[in-house]
């Protein structure tokens, strides 16, 4: 069988950034730790930034919220491992310190009020800094693959747009009147702008415009910097050396959010090169037809009940089947792997092991018959 798809080892060895996306639940935390071992195993220095991993995971891979850098896990593998959790916070603070231009900047910015409720608490920022973040790593020269899980969100293209937001922002006409100096604002502020001022001041408070209004005057001088920045990590991302890999569970709402993430990512001509579908029923050897004959069989005796959970398991398997099948129509070019449901929840390096290995061996181009 000859193709021209990627394999998941192919994207585990060559690539330099891989983006685990999908809703959340769907196991993308557990994925991504993942990869970043099969990456690992083969030989290459690979770091994970999780998001809000499960406590156990974070402790399995020696990571907890106060680190911001990654933390090096010995294991069986030739190549490095890294994990750590993304701090938002943290990682805002970092780019303003880079980019401040004065000691006085920089401190009147980390303790503006309205700095540290965007760059702790607003939903975008998450996905900002953790294109941030996997910049830093990328280009810090200590790894060559950068795995990064997404925040769970409904859309795909969050994680991307987030960084085009404050450029967005950046580029306002309100902004730029508001950061001008206070008197000149108040002479030249279009009628627009000062009625979008006092409805503002009137929802949220006039102490929270101030703040902001003190925050973007602090932060001039800067723009720049951070917009060259997100320039940059949106260019990696768009590259060759990135690669989407969607995590998805063969359920049939979470095969439904799939297919909106694959809609998006098709919108913005990104293409997924590898999809996971997570937790698929174990394939067992009988067909319906055999289960059907088996509880013809069993039928009355002691063993009846047997026989129709075997009847009902072989019916959902088929079920994921057919609904994996329909959501690849949408992937026609990207790799497919389908992991089992484990008996266990997926928390020691032994099991994350174990899901690298099926990751890397189970692309279907391999399970030809011989
Ligand atoms: N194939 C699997 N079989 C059994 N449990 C799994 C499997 N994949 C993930 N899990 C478990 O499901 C839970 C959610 O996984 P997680 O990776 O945190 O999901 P997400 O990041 O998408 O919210 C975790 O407890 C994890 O150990
Ligand atoms: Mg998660």
């Amino acid at each position: 069988m000859t193709t021209t798809e990627p394999k998941y080892d192919h994207l585990v060895t060559k690539k330099q950034v891989i983006v685990t996306c999908g809703t959340g639940g769907v196991g993308k935390t557990t994925i991504a730790a993942s990869t970043a071992i099969a990456a690992a195993k083969a030989g290459r220095r690979a770091v994970v930034i999780t998001i809000d991993p499960a406590k156990r995971l974070a402790d399995t891979l020696g990571i907890d919220q106060l680190g911001n850098t990654p933390t090096i896990i010995e294991g069986p593998w030739p190549g490095t491992l890294g994990a750590m959790m993304l701090n938002s916070k943290a990682t805002f603070d970092h780019v303003v310190e880079q980019h401040a231009t004065t000691q006085d900047q920089l401190e009147q910015i980390l303790n503006n009020r309205f700095y540290i409720n965007v760059s702790s608490e607003l939903p975008g920022t998450q996905d900002y800094m953790a294109t941030e973040k996997l910049y830093q790593l990328h280009t810090c020269g200590q790894w060559d693959l950068v795995v990064v899980d997404t925040p769970p969100t409904r859309d795909a293209l969050a994680f991307l747009e987030a960084p085009k937001v404050l450029t967005r922002l950046l580029n306002n006409t309100i902004y730029k009147m508001l950061v001008s100096p206070r008197p000149l604002v108040l002479r030249t502020v279009s009628r627009a702008a000062g009625l979008v001022v006092r409805r503002l001041s009137r929802v949220v408070g006039a102490e929270v415009v101030d703040d902001a209004i003190e925050f973007f005057q602090t932060f001039q001088g800067m723009e720049e910097g951070f917009k060259q920045r997100s320039a940059a990590a949106l260019t990696l991302l768009t590259s060759e050396d990135s690669a989407f890999v969607l995590v998805a569970s063969p359920r049939s709402d979470t095969i439904a959010e799939a297919r909106y993430f694959l809609s998006r990512l098709d919108e913005a001509s990104l293409t997924v090169a590898g999809v996971v579908v997570n937790r698929v029923l174990a394939a067992l050897s009988a067909s319906a037809a055999d289960a059907a004959d088996i509880s013809r069989h069993l039928q009355d005796t002691p063993l009846a009940a047997a026989a129709q959970a075997l009847t009902d398991h072989v019916k959902a398997a088929a079920g994921d089947d057919n609904r994996i099948e329909q959501l690849m129509v949408y992937a026609p070019n990207a790799t497919l792997i389908k992991i089992p449901l484990m008996a266990t929840d997926v928390h020691d390096l032994t099991k994350l092991s174990h899901l690298a290995e099926l990751l890397t061996s189970n692309s279907p181009e391999e399970t030809t018959d011989t």
